[in-house]
């Protein structure tokens, strides 16, 4: 037996290390500006990321696909200071909360001697009662922001991997539009960026419907690495993301509103089996999500091509294209359209 010490790295050093990795010869340089501003929208998966491959850089264990939300995001600033100081839409927020911590070891990974301290400055154009995970529109925006600070120039898929250290979903709110985030196969994530589609599809609605909002009961976080462990239904789910991301990019490509509907209300579906399978499971449904799912059937059954999809939450979302959008909006007259390509 070798009496070295048993040296694990980190998993901050590894972040430290992909993020490094990421920069190349930026790593380390000098901030070019006193101040980075940047929006990123807020995405919804139609072929859900669930499960990582690799806890620490947020690698994925199926590749996704999603749609951004237009003008919902994140809008931040962020400025070089002695110190960090955060502020989150007009109030300060405490760095020792949750979110404090988690925002400041995203800043570690590009802290050096001449830019010891960040002052954040960030919005969410999200109502903040709109149960919509805020993480990822959050760190690509941040992301970005630094990108200009740091005056990087970095590409896309740099850029998504930064964001990707700051939350998985995040990596495909770096852009707008359909945008895929391919899982890669490299231990150290270098292959596991964003690949926006070139597609636009105009008529294309998602109708947000908040049923319930404040904290949920389980992070996805926890949630994920949960069912990995432990739902028999799991094994079957890389798989099943796999065959509806091809059916997805097909349906794109020759716009397809029933097959795209069809595809992701599926796949949203499959994603919480595994979870229901989870030994306890994982159930984030609500007698209100179960209502509005036996809705949207009833619509489809009297014929108007509607689907839902939903996330690590009890709100569901609605797919839609804009010839429906009166009628989508007759049945479902709480529901908030949004025009991810501007209409
Ligand atoms: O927000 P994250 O990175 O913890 O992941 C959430 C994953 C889902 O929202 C449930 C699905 C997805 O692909 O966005």
């Amino acid at each position: 037996m070798s009496d070295r010490p048993n040296i694990r790295i980190s998993g901050a050093a590894r972040r430290r290390a992909a993020a490094d990795a990421a920069l190349g010869d930026r790593a380390g340089k000098p901030p070019a500006r006193t101040e980075g501003k940047a929006f990123a929208p807020a995405n919804i998966a139609l072929c859900k990321y669930w499960g990582k491959r690799d806890e620490e850089l947020r690698l994925p264990m199926n590749s996704s696909v999603s749609i951004s939300l237009g003008a919902l995001g994140t809008r931040t600033r962020v400025r070089l200071g002695d110190g960090d100081r955060y502020v989150l839409n007009g109030s300060p927020l405490a760095p020792e909360s949750a979110e404090g911590r988690r925002l400041r070891e995203y800043l570690d990974l590009f802290r050096g001697p001449a830019a010891p301290g960040f002052e954040v400055d960030t919005e969410n154009t999200i109502p903040t009662a709109a149960g919509l995970a805020s993480s990822a529109s959050a760190f690509a925006a941040l992301a970005k922001a630094l990108d200009v600070l740091f005056g990087w120039g970095l590409d896309l898929g740099a850029l998504s991997i930064l964001a990707r250290l700051g939350s998985g979903s995040a990596a495909r709110s770096v852009a707008a539009g359909f945008v895929e985030w391919r899982a890669g196969e490299r231990s150290d994530g270098s292959d596991s960026v964003a690949i926006p589609w070139p597609e636009r599809w105009p008529q294309l609605r998602i109708g947000l419907l908040v049923l319930a909002s404040g904290p949920k009961s389980v992070g996805s976080r926890d949630a994920m690495r949960h069912t990995v462990e432990t739902s028999p239904l799991y094994a079957a789910w890389p798989e099943t993301a796999r065959q509806d991301l091809e059916t997805l990019r097909g349906a794109v490509r020759t716009r397809d509103f029933e097959a795209l509907g069809r595809t992701a209300e599926a796949n949203a579906m499959a994603m919480h089996a595994t979870m229901l399978a989870a030994r306890p499971a994982v159930r984030y449904w609500r007698a209100e999500t179960v209502a509005a799912l036996d809705r949207v059937a009833a619509a489809r059954a009297e014929g108007l091509p509607v689907y839902a999809t939903l996330d690590a939450g009890p709100n569901v979302k609605l797919l839609f294209e804009a010839a429906s959008e009166m009628a989508v909006a007759a049945a479902f007259p709480e529901a908030r359209a949004v025009a991810p390509f501007g209409g």
